[in-house]
């Protein structure tokens, strides 16, 4: 077994997803379900594990879905971040908390560990040139660049990562770079920052991962790691210059924020944190529901980060592999006081229907677009997704295999088989454990045969190999259908009730050891399967017996365990696919259409078109430019949010629409009086209403 007895607990994390939008099935197969079957099986055999996640809603993802859905970057977290939180539970995810990054607790724990690495002298300030937006007047985000990337070619990777390759990229390497706000070659421009040497812990790396993880990482983990520090590694900035994120706790530091990827993973911490100072103020925030912790102490997050018999274990996406491995590693190891991963099982990505999944292609079952069609099957997706992980390469999704699994496997083989052994016992037993008699070779080699399942099922679990384990789950129900046919009590018992009694006692302690195995796995069915045998949850090590039932013992309350799923409702599944890719352009474009308005109300709005004469930057402001305007009543002020987007050159002489009877009012000091109308597309971008008309005319 590979769970060792240094081990006194665990800590387990998933990714925790940007709540910058639904996330999809993909996800789920990622970082979440495998994360949830380890976690469940730990605690069935009585482990100390604590299983945190929450949601990451800093970085530039938030304020762009925020200029998408033209609303505040809160107004997106707290959307996304509920959403996500009410997904995972209805899918039977048992984080203990479900924490996130926006909270204070959090973003205290953040600065905190900068500060300290700041004060141990490990964080080297730089003015270094960055690259800058001349257009739309920013420093670029490391996503906002695109290039070429340098280790393998591939034209379209990111100022971080290349996506093709994997390699984690910094933007000055990347050939012939992009912005992609503007399209325009970024110019560099000088910025303070605080960067982590991430070349100084060569050595130790080479130590920890290549040489002590070579046997038990997978090898997608391994190799990633292994081409990153062959590569060699280089000082890596730990703050931005951005308006959204966890500010810099330094003089100086004004208008710079922590790297998303440096506080993003102290989120583990924080939401470790949080859980256990709820918990002994008897609060309840972030701590969910499902969480059995008792009588804890604040300061106990600290055994599950700090103490060296404490296992931690990361689930993420192949796409997270090199924060997990070297970054955040680092981070902690530079601080000194903290454990580092003992594993990192990274899955790599699910395809759907032959395409990559995107949510913003609309190619994607959202998570709470299946939980609306199919709200009573949480376990059927998770069986359809853990047969089909991308553990070691890509897979896919289809409807059509989602139908078969449930219809040729939950149905045919695990329902079908705890079917027979109810109904028959009901027939033949008055619902009660029948006596088991003589016991024959085949009956023994069956019982031989049950009590080596956990410890098969325990092993791949142990070892992430969650394809594997299911289909040993399943192999469990099979040997019951085998036994059936092999012994056909149907047609056995007016000749010899007593054989039957015995065959189906087997059976139905078959049915009791597969609701402790499918715990785990199915764990809503586990929980039927208790229910239709009448007994209570019990723990992994009671598995493996023959003995669970007692004779006599009533069973429960009839109920199937899975149900067919027909034709029709995959078919609709398919086409609903198609017609949602179809849609997503239009509705990207079109924003949700606003309430009716009386024609009065109409006429309230005095528009006129009129010329630009004269435009000039506002100090100290990004986005406003200072216009006036003709609009052939007279030549008025008008503050616009436009310098992102044009310049005070380009706006002279052009022709535009105003609101003018808007109630005027003071912008950086300066009284504006009336409003600009724009048009801005699904990019944010924004163009000018030009009309076809003299200036000053009114629009009606
Ligand atoms: N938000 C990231 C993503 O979805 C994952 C962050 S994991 C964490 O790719 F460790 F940084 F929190
Ligand atoms: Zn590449």
């Amino acid at each position: 077994m590979a769970r060792s007895k240094s081990t006194k607990r665990y800590t387990v994390t998933s990714a925790l997803p940007y709540a910058n939008g639904p996330k999809h099935i993909g996800h789920l197969a990622g970082a979440y379900i495998p994360a949830d079957v380890y976690v469940r099986y730990l605690r069935s055999n009585g482990e100390d594990v604590v299983f945190v996640c929450g949601s990451d809603e800093h970085g530039t993802a938030i304020p762009n879905q925020a200029l998408k859905e033209n609303t505040t970057p809160q107004a997106i977290i707290d959307k996304y971040h509920a959403l996500m939180r009410d997904c995972f539970y209805k899918l039977g995810m048992t984080f203990d908390v479900y924490h996130r990054t926006s909270d204070p607790l959090h973003h205290k724990t953040s600065q905190e560990l900068f500060l300290d690495l700041h004060k141990k002298g490990l964080l080297k300030e730089e003015i270094s040139d960055q690259y800058f937006d001349d257009e739309a007047k920013v420093f670029l985000a490391d996503r906002y660049i695109v290039g070429t990337c340098p280790k393998c070619g591939h034209d379209n990777a990111y100022g971080d990562q290349c996506e093709k390759c994997g390699s984690s990229l910094s933007p000055t390497e990347l050939i012939n770079p992009k912005s992609t706000l503007t399209g325009k070659a970024p110019v560099l421009r000088p910025t303070k920052h605080w960067y982590l040497p991430l070349d100084h812990y060569e050595p130790w790396l080479k130590e920890w991962i290549l040489k002590s993880h070579k046997d038990d990482w997978k090898v997608n983990v391994y190799g990633q790691c292994k081409s990153w520090i062959d590569a060699g590694l280089q000082p890596r900035a730990m703050t931005r210059d951005l308006d959204w994120g966890i500010k810099v706790p330094l003089e100086g530091a004004e208008g710079k924020v922590l790297y998303v990827w440096f506080d993003a993973p102290i989120g583990y911490i924080s939401a470790t944190r949080a859980l256990f100072n709820e918990l002994s103020s008897n609060k309840q925030n972030y701590a969910t529901p499902q969480s059995e912790f008792k009588n804890v102490k604040e300061d106990d997050w600290k055994k599950y980060w700090q103490d060296d018999e404490t296992k931690l274990v990361h689930f993420i996406g192949k796409d997270n592999i090199v924060f997990h491995c070297i970054i955040f590693p680092i981070m902690l190891h530079a601080q000194g006081e903290f454990i580092m991963p003992d594993n990192v099982p990274a899955n790599e990505f699910m395809n759907l229907e032959g395409d990559k999944m995107s949510t913003s292609r609309g190619w994607s079952i959202e998570m709470h677009e299946y939980l609306e069609d199919f709200p009573d099957k949480p376990d059927v997706l998770r069986y359809a997704l853990l047969t089909n992980l991308p553990e070691a390469k890509d897979s896919e999704f289809t409807w059509k295999d989602f139908q078969s699994k449930n219809n040729n496997e939950l149905v045919a083989i695990l329902g079908n088989f705890v079917n027979r052994a109810i109904v028959l016992t009901q027939k033949y037993f008055d619902n009660k454990i029948p006596a088991r008699g003589e016991l024959m070779p085949l009956d023994k080699k069956l019982i031989d045969h049950l009590s080596t399942f956990p410890n098969l099922i325990g092993e791949s679990i142990e070892t992430f190999k969650f394809r594997e384990a299911t289909s040993q789950l399943m192999d469990v129900a099979r040997m019951g259908n085998k036994y059936f046919a092999d012994t056909e009590p149907w047609k056995v018992f007016s000749q010899n009730p007593d054989r039957v009694a015995t065959i189906l006692n087997l059976a139905l302690q078959i049915g009791a050891n597969l609701s402790i195995l499918m715990e785990p796995f199915l764990p809503f069915s586990a929980e039927k399967l208790r229910s239709i045998l009448g007994i209570d949850k019990l723990n992994w090590d009671s598995a493996g017996s023959a003995d669970i039932l007692t004779t006599g013992h009533s069973l429960g309350t009839t109920t199937l365990l899975f149900e067919k799923i027909e034709d029709d409702i995959v078919e609709k599944q398919i086409k609903k696919l198609m017609e949602k890719k179809e849609n997503v352009s239009d509705e990207n474009t079109i924003n949700a259409i606003k309430a009716e308005i009386s024609y009065d109300e109409f006429a309230k709005m005095d528009m006129r078109t009129a010329k630009v004469i004269a435009a000039e930057r506002v100090e100290k402001s990004k986005k406003l430019l200072k216009l006036t305007v003709d609009t052939g009543l007279d030549k008025r002020t008008v503050m616009s949010g436009i310098a992102e987007h044009f310049s005070p050159e380009e706006m002279i002489g052009k022709q535009v629409t105003v609101l003018v009877n808007l109630v005027p009012r003071k912008i950086m000091g300066v009284e504006s009086q009336g409003m600009i109308l724009m048009a801005s597309d699904v990019n944010g971008s924004l163009r000018l209403l030009q009309a076809d008309a003299e200036p000053g005319s009114a629009i009606s």
